[in-house]
């Protein structure tokens, strides 16, 4: 059987304008903003505000319907919408659903969120490029968005200097035999031994959220920074040098590198392993923070935007998160 070769036809993002700053966070917790910026490079971040529509769907309706746009098509053309999501609109129906209507699509496609939290949007991209290969589907749209802050509690330093909202998408579809686009290779791990050092352990099946959770104030989600910092720099450094071995490549090789903007410490600490010169490093996170699985497609469709990539570019991702998941994905733009 022959296999169809998956390209990204177009890319889009989306922030809510609603701005808090370091500054703004030190008013209410014992912070400051030359400590946020010397440990994360984070200087602000973006807050959704639901009376805008600005939750998950409604951030990716605005993300994906720029990248539906630069795909030149419409919405109907899309036949599967895969959604990259940690924190959803509702436990049930999915996300992917809200957003189906939010778009006006009425084909009636498949609609799937993934859950594979700061990594899950990697995951997507992997899932999609085997259904546009097989040629089970023609168009796919995968967004990753979030809206980390209504589950960070703003009164926990340790998380809620890191996290912030928005989104970003891709439509996916088959390639021209004469066009170099091209997903080419990606790997998906994850250490599930280390589970524990990221998580929102209330509000799930096995500890629903009840008055004695918010008696104790337990709702919110819980971090050991420093195991995440650690497992982050390491496996995404691996699996960029698995990629680029087993594919012939090295950093030379590379155009872009774009890690899951989570610290720029993260980002710094494996392009030094990975001895990726900076200047082919897209770094963003010190306007946006952390925003989870929606970081790296935002970070591309920016980069796209202002020129810097270009069709025929060399890309390398690479994310983390929860789980604790990893994954990266080595493509031809
Ligand atoms: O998508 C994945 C999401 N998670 C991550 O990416 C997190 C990865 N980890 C990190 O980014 C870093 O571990 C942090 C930024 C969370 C923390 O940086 P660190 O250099 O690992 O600091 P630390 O945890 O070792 O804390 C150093 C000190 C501690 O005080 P003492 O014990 O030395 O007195 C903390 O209590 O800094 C204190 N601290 C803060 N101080 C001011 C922790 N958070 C803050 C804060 N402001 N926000």
């Amino acid at each position: 059987m022959d296999l169809n070769r998956t390209k990204i036809l177009g890319t889009g993002k989306y922030h809510p304008a609603q701005i808090k700053t370091n500054l703004d966070i030190a008013k209410t917790v014992d912070t400051s903003d030359e400590w946020i910026v010397q440990r994360t490079g984070i200087k602000e971040r973006r807050i959704g505000d639901i009376s805008k529509d600005e939750g998950p769907s409604g951030m990716a309706a605005r993300a994906a319907k720029i990248a539906i746009e630069n795909a030149g098509l419409e919405p109907n053309d899309i036949d599967l919408i895969l959604f990259s999501v940690t924190f959803p609109d509702t436990m049930f129906p999915n996300t992917a659903s809200w957003l189906q209507e939010k778009l006006g699509i009425t084909n009636k496609c498949g609609a799937l969120d993934i859950n594979a939290a700061c990594t899950g949007w990697v995951y997507g991209l992997t899932m999609a490029n085997a259904l546009i290969q097989t040629g089970t589907h023609k168009h796919i749209l995968l967004v990753g968005t979030e809206m980390g802050s209504a589950f960070v509690n703003w009164e926990d330093r340790n998380t809620c200097v890191l996290f912030g909202d928005g989104s970003g998408a891709v439509v996916l579809g088959a390639s021209e035999s004469t066009d170099s686009s091209v997903i080419i290779d990606s790997i998906l791990g994850s250490d599930s031994s280390k589970k524990e050092s990221l998580i929102l352990p209330k509000g799930g099946a096995v500890a629903p959220i009840r008055q004695d959770v918010l008696d104790k104030n337990e709702q919110w989600m819980s971090m050991d920074g420093q195991i995440v910092f650690k497992n982050a720099v390491k496996t995404m450094a691996s699996h960029c040098a698995k990629l680029l071995k087993r594919n012939k490549m090295t950093m030379d090789d590379i155009d872009w590198f774009i890690p899951h903007q989570a610290n720029l410490r993260i980002i710094e600490a494996t392009g030094n392993l990975l001895k990726c010169p900076e200047e082919k490093v897209i770094i963003n996170v010190e306007k946006y923070a952390n925003t989870s699985s929606a970081s790296i497609p935002a970070a591309l469709h920016e980069a796209v935007e202002d020129g810097r990539i270009k069709r025929g570019d060399t890309l390398l991702f690479a994310a983390f998160g929860a789980g604790l998941t990893s994954g990266a994905t080595l493509l031809k733009f």
